[in-house]
């Protein structure tokens, strides 16, 4: 717990090394990928020793992972949740045990918000939003509405829910975007690509698609281009991340617009570790950083993209 002063009550005393539990969600996406190796690497460059555990997609698992942090009586423990339900029980035996936890990437749903001392990572409803508004743009003087279908991530997890709600609420807004069907993909490029194609077979007119990450956004192209349509010309495709792959595909006017949710959030979560270790106060939400590219911002920044 906390006390007054909003410093945290350790089990441990500030000496000895720093010792961060990580459960991550799996290895799903390149943005995942990315992810992982800045969480390492800032571990290492903060002289924080990881413990690094893999859930593999799998909410199980990562339950079971929380709690072999807390058995181990680590400084601290962060992860990026699998889905947002469901968390309650394990957070209240960390929280018993007088270890704080950080959210990092995403959200839980919970009445009791205390139960994580911070959360770092992306705005993914504005996220969504930029993403509709920059379709809406697209078709700027085009008086037809625009029928787009979207490609969702997990079901349960937060950037699926916040971005669907960011792109439905723009959209709605003038009308001229009609979200016509969806279907999960899973955030891997073999779930997207069999989602298109889904989708091809669901809906007569696709004039766009809205990809929730970059990785499913390039399985729609291939599924495209298999029945011989032009994804970037005949049908337009926003995603989100920004992965070196995306961006490229996006500079081959495969894709034309990309919203940068950044995975690079390493550094930031070992600052709120060292704070919570040294007694001081973090903040309870800390957001990364946001670009928005287009085929032309794309090539500026390809030479020194780094994953
Ligand atoms: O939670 C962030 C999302 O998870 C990324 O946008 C997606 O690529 C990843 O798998």
């Amino acid at each position: 717990g906390r006390d007054e002063t909003g410093r945290i009550d350790l089990h441990n005393p500030p000496s000895g090394p720093i010792v961060l539990g990580f459960s991550q969600v799996g290895a799903e996406s390149g943005w995942r990928l990315a992810n992982t190796a800045s969480i390492k690497k800032a571990a290492e460059r903060n002289r924080v020793d990881l413990l690094f555990k893999d859930a593999d997609g799998d909410q199980k698992r990562q339950l079971a992972d929380i709690r072999s942090f807390i058995d181990a009586r680590v400084t601290a423990i962060a992860f990026s949740p699998v889905v947002e339900k469901g968390y309650d029980d394990v957070l209240r035996q960390a929280r018993d045990a007088k270890i704080p936890v950080i959210l990092t990437d995403r959200l839980i749903e919970t009445a009791d918000p205390s139960l994580y001392i911070s959360s770092i990572g992306a705005e993914f409803t504005s996220e969504g939003n930029l993403a509709a508004i920059y379709l809406e743009n697209d078709y700027n003087g085009v008086d037809q509405t625009v029928n787009v279908v979207q490609i969702l991530g997990t079901s349960g997890a937060t950037p699926t829910k916040l971005r669907s709600e960011g792109f439905a609420a723009t959209a709605s807004r003038t009308g001229k975007l009609k979200i016509v069907a969806s279907e999960t993909g899973n955030w891997t490029v073999d779930g997207g690509e069999a989602a298109m194609r889904k989708l091809i077979r669901r809906v007569p007119r696709i004039d766009a698609v809205f990809a929730q990450n970059d990785d499913m956004g390039l399985g729609a192209v291939k599924a495209l281009e298999a029945v011989g349509r032009k994804p970037g010309t005949d049908v337009r495709l926003v995603t989100v991340d920004a992965t070196k792959k995306g961006l490229q595909s996006l500079a081959a006017g495969k894709l034309n617009y990309v919203v940068e949710c950044s995975p690079l959030i390493g550094e930031q979560l070992m600052g709120v570790v060292v704070a919570i270790f040294l007694g001081a106060r973090v903040e309870k939400r800390i957001s990364s950083e946001k670009n928005v590219f287009d085929s032309d911002s794309a090539k500026d920044v390809l030479g020194d993209r780094p994953y």
